[in-house]
């Protein structure tokens, strides 16, 4: 799924099982509310919502969430074709510099990524989100 069209309806879907996944957000400490959901290559879309915790720094971002949860239902071969962000606190979601480089690891570069920023939705390929991910290249 190449296109980075907002409108395109594969991408609203995607969004709409975002939002769906924010619901289950545990956020009592930023009341951020946050849900991804993955378009994987086998066509599964897996969810995630962030889960916070009382230490601040162990917190789970959605993206992440997302992420573990596609590789532990689906093995470690998932490619990622499409993703969507969504917060139900109408603010800017782009997703985080670790979040990324997580999702590099098991992303196609061209993948679309969908999310709302300060001017609206925007969707970009993942390698613009994230141009030069690390990769030792060992393969
Ligand atoms: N958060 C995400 O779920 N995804 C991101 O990409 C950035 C931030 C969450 C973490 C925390 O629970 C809340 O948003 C506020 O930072």
């Amino acid at each position: 799924m190449a296109v980075t069209n907002v409108q395109e309806p594969a991408l609203q879907h995607l969004l709409e099982h975002a939002r769906q996944a924010a619901q289950n957000s545990y956020s009592p400490y930023s009341h951020f509310r946050v849900g991804a959901a993955l378009k994987l290559n086998s066509g599964e879309v897996v969810t995630g919502a962030n889960v916070e915790n009382v230490s601040y720094g162990l917190t789970i971002c959605a993206e992440r969430c997302a992420l573990v949860r596609a590789v532990a239902l689906f093995g470690p071969d998932i490619r990622i074709q499409a993703v969507a962000v969504a917060n139900l606190n109408d603010a800017p979601s782009p997703p985080c510099g670790a979040c990324r480089q997580v999702l590099a690891e098991f992303i196609e570069p061209e993948a679309p990524v969908l999310f709302s920023a300060a001017d609206g939705l925007r969707c970009m390929p993942f390698s613009d989100l994230l141009p030069l991910a690390f990769d030792m290249k060992l393969k």
